[in-house]
């Protein structure tokens, strides 16, 4: 049985790629995608979504738009590293899909309270504005959920501050509240993501399939490698939110430990800190995990059977 998830995403270079493999991934039943103000405005990552759905042949799956802004603090958008538009790099085609007339806030709490309890899987890769907004909505959306997956924070490195990632630090209120929920979180952060290197080689296997979807991919890449030089100082990208997804598609790619994950909201120097306690075993009934490890060479597998799987959609239409 493919496990069922809801992408809550920011499209975003990586956001796309976790798209693709969801879509393409047998293993995952995608039931809906919600998008949230991040990496660029909610307007631009809406349509970034939807775009990628195109080129992915997304169909039959609900996209339902959400927060523009985080619960207490103003934007904040990552234009550095995603572009102006949050998705430059490749020619973006016109979306074909209308969007869901819920915000994706009610759209979560529609589809969670409706589904078998235990039987869908929260996927953050944007900040968890969203999230943190269906659970005022509805609260018992935590005991239904089977758990949440999220990309973000760090156990011992940030990007965004010395000490903080990108989709905590956006809206921190959001996560404190997402990770202090009493749910099962599994926190995907730059520990792991920092080991998903979009090397030359994988850029090159990636174009070696010869799809649109695969062109997309590379295009994607090689803004994505120029960004991470430039204002990162990586050779090569990590490409974080695809890892959040490959651990649902089969968890055993990657080394998980249960520990107590707080998030800093008050810090003059370190606000949107995940601080994560590594001091021994967790105690009993710790619900939070933090993912350390990856297996590369496994995860870029997936990806490239994913994107294999999609096949051509844009040229099978024309035809
Ligand atoms: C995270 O921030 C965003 O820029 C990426 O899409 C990813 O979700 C990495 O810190
Ligand atoms: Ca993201």
């Amino acid at each position: 049985m493919p496990t069922k998830i809801i992408l809550d995403c920011d499209p975003g270079h990586d956001d796309a790629m976790a798209l693709l493999l969801a879509w393409g991934s047998p293993e995952i039943e995608l039931v809906g995608v919600t998008t949230v103000g991040g990496n660029q405005t909610i307007d631009k990552v809406t349509r970034n979504a939807l775009a990628v759905a195109r080129v992915a042949g997304i169909h039959g799956v609900p996209f339902a738009k959400g927060a523009a802004h985080p619960l207490l603090r103003p934007v904040e958008v990552a234009e550095e590293i995603h572009g102006a538009s949050g998705l430059d790099g490749p020619v973006l085609p016109e979306p074909d899909i209308e969007l869901d007339p819920r915000h994706a806030a009610q759209f979560i709490v529609d589809t969670v309270m409706a589904a078998e309890p235990g039987t869908i899987t929260l996927v953050p890769t944007g900040p968890l504005t969203n999230i943190a907004l269906a659970m005022r909505l509805e609260p018992a959306i935590v005991g239904r959920v089977r758990e949440v997956v999220l990309m973000g924070g760090g156990a011992r490195v940030g990007n965004w501050s010395p000490v903080a990632e990108f989709n905590i630090v956006v809206d921190p209120e959001a996560a404190a509240a997402v990770f202090a929920a009493g749910w099962t979180v599994t926190m995907v952060g730059l520990d792991l993501t920092h080991q998903a290197l979009a090397t030359d080689e994988v850029v090159a296997a990636i174009r070696e399939i010869g799809t649109g979807p695969a062109r997309f991919a590379g295009e994607l890449m090689d803004f994505f490698t120029a960004a991470y030089r430039e204002v990162a100082g990586f050779d090569h990208p990590p490409v974080h939110d695809p890892c959040a997804v490959a651990y649902v598609i089969d968890p055993t790619i990657v080394r998980a430990i249960p520990a107590p994950i707080a998030v800093e909201t008050r810090g003059e120097h370190t606000l949107g800190m995940t601080v994560v306690d590594l001091r021994g075993p967790a105690p009993e009934g710790t619900r939070t995990q933090v993912a350390l490890e990856l297996d590369a060479e496994r995860f870029w597998g997936l990806v490239l059977d994913a994107i294999r799987a999609l096949g051509d959609p844009l040229v099978e239409r024309v035809d």
